[in-house]
């Protein structure tokens, strides 16, 4: 047995697994480990899949672009995940801009901060907060100045979906949580016993346009016992809608995206902290600050679009993208998790 000396006290024995591929998130330890095999790593990227416990940052050239970037400015990333956006940024505003970095997520939020430091990042440059980008207006406090950029990449990392005990995905199986920050508030299992048929179909229409939320509602009701699990919540949709006719397999599994999508919106109450930053926005902002907001559905797109065009006309921004930006094809292709996003823009008058 080798002797545990300082540099192989960290050792830890990798999961065993069976078969001849690990399969489960855990298992993946080459992936979980970047820096050591950063070749298995990138043959994960080059099949168009994001490896375990990474995110890919999404639209980063047009973001770039659209953040017009200098040395010496400072601003926010208001949704800080795996640091990928930050980490573009921080490149082109040193040596002395500064960009602060907010997360909600207290479990992944310390990660990025270490990675980022390892490389090279100090508290002059990047700083890292747990903060609801709601409360933007308090870091002004701390900044002592407005900000020359903004950027909000909105919804949740490849990290959150892709563990199980986050409870984010139909895929896996794991508690059904879906807070995106796991030490405020009660999970969905939780949440889900205390409403109705009435308002759980609200939540799945008015967060989702779930066309069958009624009947997703009522089976989730009429379950013989508490739902505490994603899986358990996927099956009782797949075996409500299969009794359906007309319902083929793929409308189910929409249904089932949806249904966990309008949970997470609800649980992290998205929709209302969205609208909040959107109203205090400008005030933390210089004249001239480009903004930059990347959606992934139609319920933060139509906020961000509207808040953009009445910033327009009561000359708060002096101009906002047109149309969104999309990603390239190419993009699309090679990180297909990139392919509802869309991008828009404003600058401050
Ligand atoms: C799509 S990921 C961002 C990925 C990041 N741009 C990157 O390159 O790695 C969204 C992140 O925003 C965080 N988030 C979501 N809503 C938030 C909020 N209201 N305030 C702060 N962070 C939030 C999530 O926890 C998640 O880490």
């Amino acid at each position: 047995m080798p002797e545990l000396t300082p540099q192989n006290a960290d050792y830890k024995r990798r999961i065993r697994y069976k078969g001849t591929h690990p399969r489960r998130f855990e298992e993946k330890y080459k992936e979980l480990c970047v820096d050591k095999y950063a070749d298995d790593v990138q043959k994960v990227i080059s099949r168009g899949q994001t490896p375990a416990g990474t995110h890919r940052p999404i639209c980063v050239k047009e973001i770039l672009d659209v953040l017009d970037l200098k040395p010496g400015m400072i601003g926010v990333d208001a949704t800080l995940g795996y640091g990928g956006h930050t980490h573009e940024i921080l490149q082109k505003i040193l040596p002395d801009g500064k960009v602060y970095g907010l997360d909600v997520d207290p479990v992944e939020l310390p990660k990025t901060e270490a990675r980022l430091r390892s490389l090279g990042f100090e508290e002059n440059n990047f700083i890292a907060r747990r903060m609801n980008f709601a409360g933007l207006p308090q870091l002004l406090n701390e900044s002592h100045c407005l900000f020359d950029f903004f950027l909000a990449d909105l919804g949740v990392s490849s990290m959150q979906i892709d563990t199980p005990d986050r409870g984010f995905s139909f895929k896996l199986d794991g508690p059904l949580d879906l807070r995106l920050n796991p030490q405020r508030g009660f999970p969905v299992s939780s949440i889900i016993k205390t409403l109705n048929s009435e308002e759980l179909a609200a939540i799945f229409h008015d967060n989702a346009d779930e066309p069958w939320c009624h009947v997703i509602a009522d089976a989730i009701c009429k379950y013989d016992g508490p739902v505490t699990t994603t899986k358990q919540l996927a099956s009782i949709i797949h075996s409500t809608l299969t009794q359906r006719k007309n319902v083929n397999p793929d409308d189910i599994k929409k249904s089932q995206q949806r249904v966990f999508q309008a949970l997470r919106i609800y649980v992290n109450n998205e929709y209302g902290v969205l609208d909040q930053l959107l109203n205090l926005l400008p005030s933390c902002l210089n004249p001239g600050a480009r903004i930059a907001f990347l959606t992934f559905h139609s319920g933060e797109d139509r906020r961000v679009k509207k808040a953009f065009q009445d910033g327009v006309r009561n000359g708060i921004y002096s101009s906002i993208a047109p149309t969104p930006v999309r990603p390239t094809n190419e993009e699309k292709r090679s990180n297909p998790r990139s392919s509802c996003a869309k991008l828009r823009w404003a600058i401050k008058q």
